[in-house]
């Protein structure tokens, strides 16, 4: 796909825990705060975590570094400290997303302590609302706790974003949000519409827009009606060949792990080109496990290890540098389902570019 020198974003999965509810979260049967039968809650090791980072050598300045996860919240990671200084210390920018709802405030002090000395981390806190609403969508979190917390970061120097996600229930609140942010000393506040919405809340979603009583245009579910689409694209049979694009009714592939130079790190300690496989992963989405037993077959079971393989080897062994690439060449049976869902070009658009756009909209969750 690319050499370590071509890298400019990593994404890691620190941990398959969580404290919070969400019920949109991968980690949970959808609609509920049931976590899903056989996910992996387990943490990436400390030992791990610095080889990989190590093994990236000076290369490290040139990347930003995110903290996030499919699965799990990064605070949650026993060593979550450890593990943001060396980041802070050693890439080019370092960013966490978390619910904030736990740890204390000494925790979230050391935090802003290092935020303030390294002066190229952020965190980004995800808090959906207000004290009477945030909890609806971050279930088990607590707001008064999140915003000591944020307060003992920021009081130490720590460079913090507040996130807010937009659904029916809070929408009410963004400006009230934005204000308070302000005055607690955030640096910045984004808000952002939850992307994991059904046909039917949107059709309401438009009408309410339509009769004015929520905000928004009809631009925006337009947008999101088109992501829709792409992303409902039919899955076929894996014996398919060369068909299997014109029956998907994609163009090409764009693979936003090459358009970006992006690797992903998950707390399995494997090595994948993007979020989106480990999440198919993780979930045992039939889409992504039919594609990696045949990967496997091929090329042993630890083939992306980052315990049996260094990062140079993982980036020039035969899967990532030549099998995978190949399948977006060749669009056969090698391609992988996700990858047709994800990055598969309709009408010049794909799924991960609709979605990464900035987009202002209140939808039901
Ligand atoms: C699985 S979470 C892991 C990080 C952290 N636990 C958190 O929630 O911020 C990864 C990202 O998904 C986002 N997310 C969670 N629910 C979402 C939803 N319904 N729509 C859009 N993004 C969502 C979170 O805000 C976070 O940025
Ligand atoms: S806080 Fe993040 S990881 Fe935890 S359940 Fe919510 S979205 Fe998922
Ligand atoms: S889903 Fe496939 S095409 Fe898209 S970024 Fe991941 S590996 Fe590349």
């Amino acid at each position: 796909m690319f050499n370590i020198t071509d890298i400019k974003k990593i994404e890691m999965s620190i941990t398959g825990s969580c404290n919070a509810g969400c019920p949109l979260c991968a980690r949970h049967i959808t609609g509920t705060s049931i976590v899903r039968k056989n996910i992996n809650t387990g943490h990436l090791p400390l030992d791990h975590f610095y080889k990989f980072v190590d093994e990236l050598g000076d290369n490290t300045k040139n990347i930003y570094n995110t903290f996030c996860g499919t699965i799990g919240d990064p605070l949650v990671h026993p060593n979550f400290s450890e593990m943001w200084q060396k980041s802070c210390e050693s890439f080019r920018r370092t960013n966490v997303d978390t619910n904030a709802s736990v740890r204390t405030t000494d925790y979230w002090t050391e935090l802003g302590l290092i935020s303030k000395h390294y002066k190229n981390c952020a965190i980004t806190f995800s808090i959906d609302g207000l004290k009477d609403t945030n909890h609806i969508y971050r279930v088990f979190t607590d707001f008064d706790k999140i915003i000591d917390n944020a307060q003992a970061f920021i009081k130490a120097g720590g460079k913090a974003e507040w996130k807010f996600l937009v659904f029916e229930h809070n929408q009410h609140q963004v400006e009230e949000a934005k204000a308070l942010s302000k005055k607690l000393g955030f640096d910045n506040f984004i808000e952002q519409t939850s992307i994991r919405f059904s046909l039917k809340n949107l059709e309401r979603t438009e009408k309410l827009i339509e009769e004015g009583t929520i905000k928004g245009s009809k631009r925006s579910t337009d947008k999101f009606k088109k992501i829709n689409q792409i992303k409902s694209a039919d899955s076929v049979g894996i014996n398919d060949t060369v068909e299997r694009a014109s029956l998907k009714n994609i163009e090409s592939i764009n693979c936003k792990s090459i358009s970006q130079g992006m690797l992903f790190l998950s707390h399995d300690s494997k090595v994948h080109p993007c979020c989106y496989f480990d999440a198919g992963k993780q979930t045992q989405e039939k889409q992504y496990t039919d594609y990696e037993s045949n990967v496997i077959k091929l090329f042993g079971e630890n083939y992306n290890s980052i315990v049996n393989y260094s990062v140079k080897d993982i980036l020039t062994n035969h899967y990532l540098a030549n099998y995978l690439p190949n399948s977006f060449r060749t669009l056969d049976n090698t391609l992988c389902d996700v990858c047709v869902k994800t990055c598969g070009v309709k009408n010049k658009e794909t799924y991960w570019g609709i979605t990464n756009r900035k987009q202002k909209l209140e939808v039901n969750i």
